[in-house]
């Protein structure tokens, strides 16, 4: 009745977790800034609606907003046009539309584990088989060289890196981007970059791909950037050769990016810097907040995030981080279980900052309640 294909992958564990969430639970699962866009950009949104701004556009996007999207990219490569840019109907459609342009039956792509949700289950639906590649504590979530040259084979077509990362908070240092390209030149392998969060970083900027290899297709979103989850809004940077065929497959899952929204997104991007510093101090602030208390819970240990909106805490007690998702979800704090990015998430769970002050306080006083408990409980 349901195709092969459909059978194999699952329903993500993030959205598993809020099905059964108490009503005042404190949330700490969210993958969204809790800011609104910004105001030029809804004013702009209504007015397009309203001015008749809803019809069909180019399936690549408009003209105007792919230009605007090369023109930030030049500084990282100067030769960038709107010929290298496809407005997407979020992050996630640039991901599949990139993996079922790229990926062939029998292909092989590497991803990390721990990683984002969808990497994986693209790469199935596309025919390929996803390779994980580890993140470990100890190695500060960073990839391991040595291990990524063990898993490559005749067939791997391609390797999915994600900085800053969610769920880890990881932005990989300029040398690790360079070895990553060495690696990906060296074994032909198209690098599929995930930068959502690029410009949420705490302590210096994330080194982007583009730019520094010339076989490297950068995804992005405004989702994040601009706050408009909701929106459904992203864009995609490729070499020029590869812009029409990924175009072709973003046409038959879309037909094209949301007129209305695009337009929105321009006056948004317009008065975005200001909006998105300040949000980053929020977060800033936020982490600075977290990391004191998570440092406090006993049998508990993270690793500084640098991005994103995420800490992604180890835990000592031999509990999966299921079970241990669920205790926390009875006694009112919703939390992401990290073995949903993948079995290295195990003894992990995601919190994220996408919460008000006191609601980061209250959850993570009931977890360093809980933390203390199991702790006991160990000795
Ligand atoms: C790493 C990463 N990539 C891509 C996405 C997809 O974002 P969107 O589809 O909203 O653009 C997300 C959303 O949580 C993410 O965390």
């Amino acid at each position: 009745m349901v195709a092969e294909r459909a059978r194999q992958i699952e329903i993500s564990g993030i959205r598993r977790m809020f099905e059964g969430a108490p009503p005042d639970a404190v949330n700490l699962g969210l993958g969204e800034p809790d800011f609104d866009p910004p105001p030029a950009a809804i004013e702009a949104l209504c007015r397009a609606v309203r001015d008749g701004r809803n019809h069909y556009g180019p399936s690549a996007g408009l003209p105007e907003l792919r230009e605007k999207i090369a023109e930030r990219y030049r500084d990282r490569a100067p030769a960038t046009g709107r010929e290298n840019v496809i407005v997407t109907g979020s992050g996630s459609e640039g991901l599949a539309a990139v993996a079922l342009t790229l990926y062939d039956t029998g292909d092989e792509v590497l991803v990390p584990n721990p990683g984002f949700v969808l990497y994986a289950p693209h790469a199935r639906l596309a025919g390929a088989t996803p390779v994980p590649y580890s993140l470990t504590e100890r190695r500060r979530y960073l990839p391991d060289l040595d291990e990524l040259e063990r898993r490559v084979t005749s067939r791997t077509r391609a390797i999915v890196v994600n900085s800053p990362s969610n769920p880890t908070g990881t932005v990989f240092p300029r040398a690790t981007v360079d070895r990553l390209v060495d690696f990906a030149d060296r074994h032909d392998l198209t690098v599929v970059s995930d930068e959502v969060y690029e410009e949420i970083v705490y302590d210096g900027p994330a080194t982007s791909f583009w730019g520094r290899s010339d076989r490297a297709i950068i995804v992005n979103s405004f989702s994040k950037t601009l706050a408009m989850t909701g929106w459904r809004i992203g864009f995609l940077v490729a070499p020029r050769a590869l812009v029409p065929e990924i175009n072709k497959v973003h046409y038959h899952l879309m037909a094209c990016p949301s007129t209305p929204v695009q337009l929105a997104v321009l006056a948004g991007l317009a008065e975005s810097d200001g909006a998105m510093r300040e949000m980053v101090r929020e977060f800033r602030a936020r982490r600075t907040l977290v990391l004191r208390r998570l440092r406090s819970a006993p049998g508990v240990t993270v690793v500084p995030p640098a991005g994103a909106f995420y800490a992604f805490p180890r835990f000592a007690w031999q509990k999966s981080s299921a079970e241990t998702a669920g205790e926390l979800l009875a006694r009112g704090v919703i939390t992401t279980p990290g073995d949903a990015f993948g079995p290295l998430g195990a003894s992990h769970l995601r919190l994220s900052f996408a919460a008000s002050r006191a609601d980061l306080h209250r959850g993570l006083s009931i977890l360093g309640e809980y933390a203390a408990e199991q702790s006991g409980a160990r000795r």
